[in-house]
């Protein structure tokens, strides 16, 4: 067996037995033992959730006392401790719903999104990247000040710009890949700590 099969079937495996609903839960849970981006207590919006990996990672990392909003276009089961919102996450009113849920701002926005792939790496990419554009315009909404984001990107002509947009409103910028992301794909997770607007 390849190495990179051994390791996805590693994760695939614990996910399995821990009862998370998927292989990316391990990535936030990666990227909060690097970076602390979700503690006991945070409010976390979680945007492109299904099937619900990382919404059940982040109801366990902010504990009873947090909340937790999840927000993909398509079904997902409930996830006991969030509240799970079918929404696109382009629709600009999808902030209000956020709002009254959480009743104050966030103090941190995770988005895992991906698009529908074509298999057409330029469109694949350019469509990623304009998703991860469409977050910020919600996060500029619900994200308090010195919160924290994460953003999965792939890989591609447009990433640096975004991170120079991003980087503007954050105190500080990690580019990053955990161990649980496979080393064949091109996604990377920016890391975001310290939102200064
Ligand atoms: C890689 S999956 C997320 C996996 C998730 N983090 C987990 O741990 O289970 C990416 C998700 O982004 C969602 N997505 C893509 N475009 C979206 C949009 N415009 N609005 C909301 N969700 C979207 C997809 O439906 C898909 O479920």
């Amino acid at each position: 067996m390849r190495l990179q099969d051994a390791r996805r079937d590693y994760y695939r495996n614990l996910a399995h037995e821990q009862g998370f609903r998927s292989r990316a839960a391990y990535k936030l849970k990666e990227l909060n033992q690097s970076y602390r981006l979700i503690g006991p207590g945070f409010y976390v919006l979680d945007l492109g959730c299904a099937p619900g990996g990382w919404t059940q990672m982040a109801v366990k990392l902010a504990g009873n006392k947090g909340k937790v909003m999840g927000v993909d276009l398509s079904y997902v089961e409930e996830v006991p401790g969030a509240h799970i919102i079918r929404g696109n996450i382009e629709d600009e009113f999808l902030v209000d719903e956020i709002m009254e849920y959480f009743g104050r701002k966030v103090n941190a926005v995770i988005c895992d999104l991906s698009p529908h792939v074509s298999g057409n790496w330029s469109i694949d990419h350019a469509k990623q990247i304009s998703l991860n554009y469409d977050c910020t315009k919600i996060m500029d909404k619900v994200l308090m000040h010195k919160g924290n984001a994460v953003f999965k990107v792939f890989d591609g002509e447009y990433s640096m710009e975004f991170r120079d947009f991003v980087k503007k409103k954050f105190a500080r910028i990690n580019l990053t890949k955990p161990p649980a992301s496979r080393k064949q794909s091109s996604e990377l997770y920016y890391v975001c700590l310290g939102y200064t607007g």
